[in-house]
């Protein structure tokens, strides 16, 4: 493995374009420059597809499988729990602005009060337990997996629009975005081999996806049935390079969730969606 991604990747210097001092929207911005220029004839929106927007007969594949998603049943089961009244006689719609449409685009947020990142699982959690109900464990596939399918879908459409606000949140932002640079595990890369230097390029039988639109489509369905969040995704992707990863969950995985979501803004939102 190892030796497959040094002559995939190299060891080279990371970004110069994206310097310490340089803020979220100037971030954001070289982000979707450097995208620009590697893939020229890849639209802005198209990011959201991953690694398929690089590769078309994938993409016509997805097309078709989206068609008639094999996963519908659980998102109809996401929707059930959506509805179903808590104890108390009150829903997760009564929790967010919108009975909770076009609000998973916010997220994640960073709340002053709690002094850190809030990811969509927590506020959905936050809801259950202000009503008397017992928070669900955030990586659970079968209970928030299956709540954030549905919930996620009302926000379909919308452009997603996260916001670093006050010296805390940059704060939070920043340690994202070291994650996201920092060279990890055995194998010694960082996300930003992976999936900025080295996007488009072919890692065994996968070809790897733009960090740019990262964060707009989970859960993922891969392979049809199998539901996978995001935070989950980041600990599987440290279990590649070797490291011992995080909790999904962690302050770090939320601040790295943090700093993808900010820099696939403007791009919109779509949940679930199929992958391999
Ligand atoms: C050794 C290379 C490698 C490294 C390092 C790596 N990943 Fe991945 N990652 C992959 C592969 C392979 C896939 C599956 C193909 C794809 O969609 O890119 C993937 C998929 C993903 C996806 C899902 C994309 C989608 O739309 O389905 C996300 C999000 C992701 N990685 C984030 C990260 C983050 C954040 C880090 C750093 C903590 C990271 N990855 C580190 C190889 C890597």
């Amino acid at each position: 493995m190892k030796k497959l991604l040094l002559t995939l990747v190299g060891a080279g210097a990371l970004l110069g374009a994206m310097t310490a001092t340089a803020g979220p929207e100037e971030d954001r911005k070289a982000m979707i420059q450097y995208f620009k220029g590697k893939f020229p004839n890849v639209k802005f929106e198209d990011y959201v597809h991953g690694a398929l927007a690089l590769d078309a007969d994938a993409k016509a594949q997805y097309d078709s499988i989206m068609e008639f998603p094999p996963y519908v049943e659980v998102i109809d089961k996401g929707k059930k729990m959506w509805e179903t009244p808590f104890k108390n006689g009150k829903k997760y719609a009564d929790c967010f602005p919108n009975g909770g449409k076009n609000v998973a685009a916010m997220y994640p947020m960073f709340d002053d009060k709690k002094g850190q990142v809030v990811i969509f699982e927590d506020a959905l959690n936050d809801c259950r337990v202000a009503n008397g109900e017992e928070a669900y464990k955030i990586d659970d596939a079968k209970t928030m997996g299956i709540l954030l399918s549905y919930a996620r879908g009302l926000s379909d459409g919308a452009k997603a629009n996260v916001k670093v606000n006050g010296p805390a949140a940059l704060a939070a932002y920043e340690d994202g975005k070291k994650t996201f640079y920092a060279r990890a595990g055995q194998l010694n890369f960082s996300c930003a081999n992976c999936h900025q230097l080295s996007a488009g390029v072919r890692l065994r039988s996968e070809l790897l996806s733009p960090a740019l639109g990262h964060t707009t489509h989970w859960p993922v369905f891969r392979g049809g049935d199998n539901l996978v969040t995001l935070q989950v995704r980041y600990k599987g992707c440290h279990n590649s390079v070797r490291h011992v990863p995080d909790a999904p969950g962690s302050t770090r995985y939320k601040n790295l969730e943090y700093f993808e979501s900010y820099m696939s803004n403007g791009l919109p939102m779509q949940a679930s969606v199929f992958r391999k």
